[in-house]
């Protein structure tokens, strides 16, 4: 597909309609702009212009200006996601929300909150705490993730396994189209099976098919008891098999199970300067449980630890207030950052695998990272079966035979999960980084269809190119 450059005429159209202060082309401006947190230099592209709008109305109009003009238009949320899908790889259009970011209702009787879509996650939790209320979704850059890209890209986190992923709490949309037209589905209603279930099908289509512009969230109440549990194992193994039977031997479903391995933990230590036990254990669990009875919550996270203790556990610590807390959690949600500083050459992975085969692909990784002679540390949301494995290049090998390394182990990787039921992602997406191996996963008439799906809503296919699909 050959698209149209953005020239002086179409800048200046795109200022008639935002403002002259929400439209750049500065190169220095355009910079942060050409990346997401995806670990690797060959992921990233340069815009030719970065808009800033504020209503729905102005995202309306971009879109009927690329859309006439065939200019491929890139919607862009806080930057923090992981496969390279604010990543304008086509160049043109970036349309960043950064500037809708206001939580626009808090209806208490229904539960739900409306807001834009660049509403910062926690700030949501953080408005709604002293309502006695939350939102479930829990992605480990919840500090600084937008809204409209947990649901772009149906953000999964540490919570997965009691909440679900993002898409169980999301309402109603509001979408502009490649078109320029502005649809609302969904809506406060808890039953909907009207039609097609099209909001759904937005919903993780990772900003191809149109622009979130406003976002109905529904809200719990918010658990008044919780207790986490860091579990030490001498090995990744006894870990990792612990994992269904927490949830089948004690019948608790706990809301985390989250998994790291010694060297996950020590470098999320070193670049937090932090200090965790973990000298003299080979991996860890994270378990957290919530409810309203503090009695109950103890009860349960007691059960749990005996378990583990009678399953080779070396030792079992509590932490059940807030600061021991969120010094664990802290440690887990910053384990992508500090990889990033250990080796700048390396591929995060998003493996996904039903729970019953999880520690049998656990070791068949360390079996393919010694085949290729690289290290393949482990961390991840255990409980769902979705885990980080993250290729890490050997500092002994050339950039060019990383390249071919990566390139095997992913192979080996991917036909492995996909020979257990698993598949290549579970929360961070396809993107640019995994649309070469969508077809590992996904039968030539699963992409057939999903292509015609895209051709439908976007015939001109300015909607977020390149991303996907080959
Ligand atoms: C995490 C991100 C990488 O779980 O998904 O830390
Ligand atoms: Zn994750």
């Amino acid at each position: 597909m050959k698209y149209n450059p953005v020239t002086h005429a179409i800048v200046e159209k795109l200022k008639e309609i935002c403002g002259e202060n929400y439209v750049f082309t500065d190169p220095e401006k355009l910079e942060p702009y050409s990346h997401d947190e995806t670990p690797a230099e060959q992921f990233s592209h340069l815009p030719e212009v970065v808009v800033m709008p504020i209503k729905t109305e102005q995202i309306s109009q971009i879109m009927k200006l690329a859309n006439k003009n065939k200019i491929p238009v890139t919607p862009r949320g806080a930057g923090s996601g992981l496969s390279g899908g604010a990543i304008p790889v086509c160049g043109g259009i970036i349309v960043s929300l950064e500037k809708m970011n206001k939580i626009l209702e808090i209806d208490t009787q229904n539960m739900m909150v409306t807001l834009e879509p660049g509403v910062i996650t926690n700030e949501v939790n953080e408005k709604i705490e002293e309502l006695g209320l939350f939102f479930a979704g829990y992605p480990m850059s919840v500090e600084t993730c937008f809204i409209g890209g947990n649901l772009a890209e149906n953000a999964g986190g540490g919570r997965a396994v009691k909440y679900g992923v993002t898409d169980r709490y999301i309402m109603g949309i509001e979408v502009v189209l490649p078109d320029g037209e502005i649809i609302t589905l969904g809506g406060k209603r808890v039953k909907d099976v009207t039609g097609y279930n099209l909001k759904q099908l937005f919903i993780g289509s990772e900003g191809t098919l149109g622009i979130i512009t406003r976002v109905i969230i529904k809200l719990l109440p918010l658990p008044s008891a919780k207790v986490d549990l860091l579990v030490l194992f001498k090995d990744i193994k006894q870990a990792i098999s612990l994992v269904p039977k927490i949830m089948t031997e004690t019948r608790i479903i706990p809301t985390s199970i989250e998994f790291m391995d010694q060297l996950s933990v020590q470098s999320s230590c070193e670049y937090l300067n932090e200090h965790l036990p973990y000298q003299d254990a080979g991996a860890m669990l994270l378990i957290e449980v919530d409810g309203n009875s503090q009695k109950e919550v103890e009860r349960e996270a007691e059960i749990i630890g005996e378990l583990c203790l009678k399953h080779n556990a070396l030792e079992v610590y509590v932490a059940d207030n807030y600061t021991t807390q969120e010094r664990v959690w802290a440690v887990r949600r910053n384990i992508a950052e500090a990889f990033k500083v250990v080796s700048p050459q390396q591929s995060l992975e998003d493996i996904v695998v039903p729970i019953s085969v999880i520690a049998e692909v656990v070791e068949e990784i360390q079996a393919i990272a010694k085949k290729y002679d690289i290290l393949i540390p482990c961390y991840g949301h255990a409980g769902d079966g979705n885990l980080h494995a993250t290729l890490v290049k050997n500092p002994d090998h050339s950039y060019q035979k990383w390249l071919e390394i990566e390139h095997g182990v992913l192979m080996d990787l991917y036909r492995l999960v996909k020979a257990k039921g698993g598949t290549i992602s579970g929360e961070h997406g396809i993107g640019s980084k995994r649309k070469d191996y969508l077809s590992m996963v996904c039968s030539e008439t699963e992409i057939k269809v999903m292509k015609k799906i895209k051709e439908a809503i976007d015939p001109n296919n300015i909607m977020n190119p390149g991303k996907i699909f080959k």
